[in-house]
């Protein structure tokens, strides 16, 4: 059986190198690294793709999927030859059977969003219940290979709970930095049950993730997973061939997908480049990635024509997985954008609430961060009826949107929003004590309150 259970497929020699064009230093795939030691830029993982062959790989994939070896068995490892590790790398492997999330229809969604051909990839029905999983297993791999004690990250929320699982499963140390008060419950209980040592800063996620940037330059023990570290991206890749694959390989018009560190948007435009370029595919999807409207850098920075990042100061928005002013991977994203004819564009609170609620009709759900995605893709839409041509979305296109985290990690923001009790801005001190900005319930499914008996219950009903 071709490449079956093994890795047969995988070729030699990845090395990692610098992103920068004018540097491009190389360096050995075992050095620990998370900047260029040259000139502290970000690194790529670079495989050899140019020995596979794409129609033969396409049948492996396939066939994978009716295999019992664990490898084949993950959505991520099933595609192991785009993976920067050699056959003998993969008994360190760490998998919770990642991957496999299905491509949904959403008829409601695909209405609201104006559109004829809206697919939903959820990431959400990932081991941890976000897309972070897939480029965890790849992170959490890398690091026990290199023989990695201590493992950290900076986190909204979803970064933490995934690493805190991985970890668990092969004994390495999880310590998490969190942003006090601001990441949702779901996510906090899982990094507390999985074991990670639990670390809440005084600061949002921007001062986080310089904290433990800081601690891992200082300290050869210590392996940063957040996505600046090149391995994440890399298994955040398979999400593209994983798609392609249930697609039958028929590249869809348009992949939306919410923006925040821009870890996932970089990974997704680095999978299409290698997949054009070992003749996988021969065009391209385009990219729109979409912030939300109190916290979105790469949009401003892109329609300011900046060369350098505008960061967005005290960034805001109840979608607190993507509640980033400062994004590490910039740079990969704008290369994403550049590749695949992109665009970021913005939702603002109103927008991704009402989204969200519609998401939910389709009987899919997600967290607040993920309906971005539809929200952005309704606002093209009223763009182009706006008579905006240079930003057009066309009805027919073949649209796959991606949810990038579970409903049931923020059920908070889905009740208010439901009980028309959801604020921009809210203090709590145990009960609500000041609230500004209400948005409004406009898709709100109010609890009723009722007798326990079968009339009351009758005339509820109507029937
Ligand atoms: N959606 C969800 C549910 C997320 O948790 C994140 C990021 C994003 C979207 C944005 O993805 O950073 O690749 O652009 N969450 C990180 C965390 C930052 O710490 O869990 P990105």
């Amino acid at each position: 059986m071709t490449g079956q259970g093994s890795g047969e497929g995988i070729l030699k020699k990845p090395y990692i190198q610098c992103i920068n064009s004018k540097c491009g230093a190389r360096f050995q795939i075992t050095d620990k690294l998370i900047r260029c030691p040259e000139c502290s830029d970000l690194l790529d993982v670079i495989c050899d793709l140019d020995k596979l062959d794409p129609e033969r790989m396409k049948m492996v994939f396939r066939q994978r999927r009716s295999s019992l070896n664990p490898l084949d068995l993950s959505g991520v490892w099933r595609y192991r030859e785009f993976l920067p590790f050699t056959k003998a790398d993969l008994d360190f492997v760490v998998t919770l059977g990642e991957g496999n999330s299905p491509l949904l229809d959403a008829p409601k969604s695909a209405g609201y969003a104006g559109l004829n051909n809206l697919k939903i990839k959820h990431l959400g029905w990932n081991p941890s219940g976000s897309f972070k999983d897939h480029g965890m297993t790849v992170a959490i791999t890398q690091a026990r290979k290199l023989g990695s004690k201590i493992v950290v990250c900076a986190s909204t929320g979803n970064t933490s709970a995934s690493m805190a699982a991985y970890c668990a499963r092969c004994g390495i140390r999880p310590v998490v930095f969190i942003p006090d008060g601001q990441i949702a419950y779901g996510k906090l209980s899982q990094s507390l049950d999985y074991g990670a040592k639990t670390v809440q800063i005084e600061g949002d996620f921007d001062v986080a993730m310089q904290l433990v940037q800081d601690l891992s330059e200082d300290s050869d023990e210590i392996y940063l997973m957040n996505s600046i570290n090149p391995f994440r991206l890399e298994g955040q890749k398979t999400v593209i061939i994983d798609i392609l694959d249930q697609l039958d390989w028929k590249v869809p018009d348009r992949i939306v997908v919410p923006g925040g560190n821009l870890g996932n948007s970089s990974s997704y435009g680095k999978a299409l480049i290698e997949l054009k370029e070992a003749g996988f595919i021969d065009k391209v999807p385009s990219i729109s990635i979409i912030q939300a409207a109190g916290a979105s850098p790469l949009y401003r920075t892109l329609v300011s024509s900046a060369t350098e990042l505008l960061p967005t100061k005290d960034a805001f928005t109840l979608a607190s997985a993507i509640k980033i002013g400062k994004p590490i991977s910039w740079k990969k994203a704008l290369r994403t954008l550049d590749f695949t004819d992109g665009w970021c564009d913005v939702a603002t609170e109103q927008e991704i609430a009402d989204a969200k609620a519609i998401l939910g009709r389709d009987g899919i759900g997600c967290e607040p961060a993920s309906a971005t995605t539809v929200a952005g893709l309704r606002k093209l839409r009223d763009l182009r009826t706006a008579g905006r041509a240079e930003i057009t979305i066309d009805p027919d296109e073949n649209v796959v949107a991606i949810l990038t985290g579970h409903q049931l990690k923020d059920p908070e923001y889905t009740i208010n929003y439901h009980q028309d009790n959801l604020y921009e801005h809210a203090t709590y001190d145990s009960v609500l004590v000041e609230k500004s900005g209400k948005l409004h319930a406009s898709f709100a499914n109010q609890p009723v309150r009722v007798k326990a008996d079968k009339a009351s219950i009758k005339k509820l009903l109507g029937i």
